[in-house]
């Protein structure tokens, strides 16, 4: 496979002075010292958090195994919590809040403190939740969550978040698969004006669900809800009627933190496991370096908790650097294009980190939308999730940051646990497009597919030497672990093509491997393929991505429909609907083509790429191994009058 960037990479852009000369990483040391010695780099780094006991060694590595700082205790709650209540930061905001519909509500750390004690003592003496027992969070973005999933850290109770836009479906195969005891929800969510019924999803979802004895609802309305006796439990009674002290579980450092689902090539997510010690190290170090996190800082990222980036930057990292966050309930496009630049004028924000998708949404609605408010509070942008276009990027510079804010283009995934590869803002210049470096204390490069080193070019992504905060495995599946990330290769694979420049920065393309990545979010070929034929019209579906300006890229499947199934004039609606309703919203195709047949080798196998190609418009790669190469003829005329 060739891999090469589609854009013109631009010269380098360099940080404003200002920022440089009070940035937090000034200059190349971190990178002498993890280049001198990882392990004692990293020992460094894990110093900065509170330990109830040392660790014995600070690596021991069995590929794909790691144990990081071994034999270590520590537990992440008095880390993000406890240990700032004795400093300047006891009476300082942890959480500003704000949802769609104009709530609000503050949290000292003091006060976010008491509240994760009194949802801990709750969990674990009226519920009886124990260490290593899993808990599902299934709740829209609120300082709720944040408690719950901090009271589950605090009692050792591994938290599942799922976030609240999957569907009861998916939501009851995340509960099955971590076999789940507790689910925490919310009656509501609100989302662009109208009102989700989560506990009606919960309910749903839990009529297959054997594991889950208490569910916790946090209600923010008076609406009735189905309630269930001697399993529902209201969320702010727990609260109010408990203790607000508690004594944490000391956790080993290889304790797992959290399981967070994701998509990969087959249709059943993958349960990735973080363990507690490795993780917030990473967290905490990387959340300052890269976002050079200072005290009066007022930082907002805009991920939703249900996804990796919600974890580690919208909760464990800012807090475990005393820092103050900014969490907002609403998308970026309602009630208006401006509600983004409109809270971070009112509010003052200083560090802003969100995704392509969303940067590119706003380039559309044109310049003139944020030019209506004040932005200069902002002093550092962020990009994550998938590859920023130089174009979009140079908006953004513009725009957003008045050519006065480094942006930093964060790459990592779900499994690295935080960034790996990124420009450290007051050192580096940019390049537009371009991730930049790997962090002190990470190593990266292309390989070819025989695993041989590319110097300088394209190739696949590997990360080369174990970190703290990888992915200790797949939950109930360690053999899907090591076949997808570390069979390929020696080192960990990260089913990214990439290439590595003359400056050594990265560009990362994408996935190699036949997982989406739609506004960010991951989807597996596979479980829309799979979601499809549950149809009962359906026979066989392929799905592919095309690209998209605005997301990336766009889902589009081919169907072939169930003998004496016609065409109608809403089929394609009902199947997109019957799609969302199996996984969610967000992988419903953009496009659906109704086909007669797939493009299939002799063995039966569908050709994926050669869908792909067409539906990109390309030319067509070798058509002579299928057993109906007349198809694809079909198919393109079929594509020319459906896109
Ligand atoms: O393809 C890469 C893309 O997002 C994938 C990881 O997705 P997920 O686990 O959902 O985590 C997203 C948030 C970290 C990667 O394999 N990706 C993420 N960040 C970037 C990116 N691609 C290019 N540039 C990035 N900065």
């Amino acid at each position: 496979m060739k891999i090469e960037s589609h854009y013109e990479l631009s010269d380098l852009i360099k940080p404003e002075e200002t920022f440089c000369k009070k940035a937090n990483i000034q200059n190349n040391d971190l990178y002498e010292k993890a280049n001198h010695n990882r392990l004692d780099f990293w020992e460094e780094q894990a110093n900065q958090l509170n330990w109830d006991q040392p660790w014995d060694s600070v690596l021991d590595w069995k590929k794909p195994n790691a144990k990081w700082f071994v034999n270590g205790k520590l537990n992440a709650t008095t880390n993000c919590l406890d240990r700032h209540l004795t400093t300047h930061r006891k009476h300082k905001k942890a959480i500003i809040w704000e949802s769609e519909t104009g709530q609000k509500q503050t949290l000292t750390y003091e006060q976010l403190h008491k509240k994760v004690c009194q949802l801990a003592n709750y969990l674990s003496q009226t519920l009886g939740i124990k260490k290593g027992d899993r808990i599902t969070l299934y709740m829209p973005l609120t300082p709720e969550l944040a408690i719950s999933v901090l009271a589950c850290a605090r009692i050792g109770a591994i938290h599942s978040v799922v976030f609240a836009g999957f569907s009861a479906n998916s939501l009851q195969d995340r509960l099955n698969d971590s076999e789940s005891k507790c689910i925490i929800t919310t009656d509501i969510a609100v989302r662009r004006g109208s009102e989700i019924n989560l506990k009606e999803i919960v309910d749903e979802a839990l009529e297959k669900v054997t594991s889950v004895k208490d569910v916790i609802i946090h209600k923010r309305t008076n609406k009735t809800i189905n309630w269930v006796s001697n399993r529902d439990h209201n969320f702010d009674e727990a609260i109010n009627q408990s203790s607000t002290t508690h004594k944490p579980e000391s956790m080993d450092s290889e304790d797992p933190l959290f399981i967070l689902y994701t998509s990969g090539t087959t249709g059943k997510p993958k349960g990735i496991i973080h363990t507690t010690g490795g993780y917030l190290t990473h967290a905490q170090y990387s959340t300052k370096v890269v976002f050079d996190i200072k005290d009066d800082d007022l930082y907002w990222c805009t991920a939703d908790i249900g996804w990796i980036t919600g974890h580690t930057y919208l909760v464990y990292g800012p807090l475990l650097n005393g820092a103050t966050v900014f969490m907002y309930e609403g998308t970026p496009d309602y009630p208006n294009t401006g509600i983004f630049w409109d809270l971070i004028e009112r509010y003052s924000i200083s560090i802003f980190y969100t995704a392509p998708t969303a940067i590119r949404a706003f380039m559309k609605a044109g310049e003139s939308i944020p030019e209506q408010y004040n932005l200069s509070s902002l002093r550092l942008l962020g990009s994550v999730g998938e590859p920023i276009n130089p174009e979009a990027w140079n908006w953004y510079y513009t725009h957003i940051g008045q050519k006065k804010c480094p942006i930093v283009d964060t790459w990592w995934q779900t499994e690295t646990g935080g960034i790996m590869i990124t420009t450290l803002p007051g050192l580096h210049d940019m390049k537009p497009g371009s991730a930049g470096k790997p962090l002190p204390g990470i190593q990266a490069q292309c390989l070819q597919d025989d695993g041989t080193t590319i110097h300088s070019g394209g190739g696949l992504l590997s990360l080369t030497e174990p970190w703290p905060s990888m992915a200790r495995g797949i939950w109930g599946d360690q053999e899907r672990f090591n076949e997808v990330y570390w069979s390929k290769f020696e080192t960990y694979f990260a089913g990214d093509g990439a290439v590595k420049d003359k400056d050594d920065y990265f560009t990362v393309i994408g996935r190699v491997d036949d997982v989406l990545n739609v506004a960010g979010h991951r989807i597996g070929t596979m479980e829309v393929e799979s979601s499809l034929v549950d149809c009962p019209k359906v026979a066989e579906a392929a799905v592919v991505g095309i690209e998209d300006t605005i997301k990336g890229q766009a889902i589009i499947a081919f169907v072939i429909l169930k003998e004496g199934i016609s065409e109608s004039a809403n089929l394609e609606q009902e199947l997109k609907q019957f799609v969302a309703t199996k996984i969610s919203p967000i992988a419903k195709p953009k496009t659906i083509i109704i086909t007669p047949d797939l493009p299939k080798t002799r063995s039966g196998k569908i050709m994926r790429r050669l869908l792909k190609q067409a539906a990109n418009n390309e030319i067509l790669g070798d058509t002579t191994s299928l057993a109906n190469p007349q198809i694809m003829n079909t198919i393109r005329d079929i594509l020319q009058s459906n896109i």
